[in-house]
C-alpha cells in the first residue's frame, strides 16, 4: 500500500498515456502479404454523425487522425510536464522525480509518432516545405533530446547542465505552441495553460503567492 502511495502519479501517467493509443491501435492493421501496397493500414476515421452533418465529408484517413490524435497528446503532455512547477508554487502540490520523468517520456513518444505519421503520409522532405512544420520539427527534436536524458545516468553525467538543458523544455512549449497557431488549429487554451504556467513562474507573483501559501499553513497550526 505504502509502494502505491509513493508510486501513484507515474502509474496514473503511464494509464492515461495507454488509452490514446490502445484506441489507435485499433484502427491499424499490418499488411504481411503485399508488397505494393504499405506496411502499416490504418481503417479511415468516421466522424461523430453531429460533426458529420456540418461538414461535406463523414470520414478522413485514418493516419492523418492518429496524426492529429498524437500531436494533441503531445502537446497536452508537454504542458503537463510545464504546469509542475506552476502548480506547486499555486498549491504546494508537489510532482515526484518518476512522474515528471513519465510525463516527458510520452511527450516525446507522442511527439514523434506525430513527426512518424507525418513523415510517413508526406515523406520526409515535406518536413522542410512550410515554417510551421520546421517549427514543429525543432520543438519535436528538443523534446526528444529531453526524453533520451530524462534518466538518472543522464543526470550524473550532465551534472548542472542537466537542469539547464531541461529548462528547453520552455522553448519546446513556445514552439510547439507557434506550431499549433501557424497551423491555424485549435490554440487558445493551450497559449492560456502556457501564460499562465509563465505568469506564476514570474518571481515576484511566485514570491507574493508563496508567501500567503505559508501564512495561511502558519495560521492553520
Ligand atoms: C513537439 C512537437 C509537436 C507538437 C507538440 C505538435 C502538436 C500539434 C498539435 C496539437 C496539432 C493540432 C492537432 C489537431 O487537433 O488537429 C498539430 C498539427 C499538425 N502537426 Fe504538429 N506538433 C509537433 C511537431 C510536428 C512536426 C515535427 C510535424 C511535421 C513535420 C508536425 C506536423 C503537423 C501537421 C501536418 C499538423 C496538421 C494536422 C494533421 O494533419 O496532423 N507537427 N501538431
Amino acid at each position: 500500500m505504502n509502494w502505491l502511495k509513493k508510486h501513484w502519479g507515474w502509474i496514473l501517467v503511464c494509464i492515461l498515456a495507454s488509452l490514446p493509443l490502445v484506441n489507435l491501435l485499433e484502427m491499424l492493421s499490418f499488411n504481411f502479404e503485399d508488397n505494393t501496397y504499405a506496411f502499416l493500414l490504418f481503417d479511415d476515421y468516421e466522424y461523430p454523425p453531429h460533426i458529420a452533418d456540418q461538414m461535406d465529408f463523414d470520414s478522413m484517413p485514418g493516419i492523418k487522425y492518429a496524426s492529429q490524435v498524437t500531436g494533441e497528446w503531445a502537446i497536452r503532455f508537454l504542458l503537463a510536464i510545464l504546469m509542475c512547477t506552476p502548480l506547486r508554487i499555486l498549491f504546494g502540490w508537489t510532482c515526484s522525480l518518476y512522474t515528471r520523468q513519465a510525463i516527458g517520456i510520452t511527450t516525446g513518444v507522442y511527439a514523434l509518432l506525430h513527426f512518424l505519421l507525418f513523415v510517413t503520409y508526406e515523406g520526409v522532405l515535406a518536413t522542410f516545405s512550410e515554417p510551421e512544420l520546421i517549427i514543429g520539427f525543432l520543438a519535436c527534436i528538443i523534446v526528444f533530446f529531453l526524453m533520451i536524458t530524462s534518466n538518472k545516468r543522464s543526470m550524473k553525467w550532465l551534472k548542472k547542465t542537466w537542469k539547464k538543458v531541461h529548462r528547453l523544455s520552455y522553448f519546446a512549449g513556445i514552439l510547439a505552441l507557434i506550431h499549433v497557431i501557424l497551423m491555424k488549429e485549435d490554440w487558445v487554451l493551450y497559449a492560456s495553460i502556457l501564460g499562465v504556467g509563465f505568469l506564476l513562474r514570474y518571481k515576484p507573483i511566485r514570491s507574493k503567492i508563496e508567501q500567503v501559501r505559508v501564512k495561511k499553513a502558519k495560521t492553520k497550526n
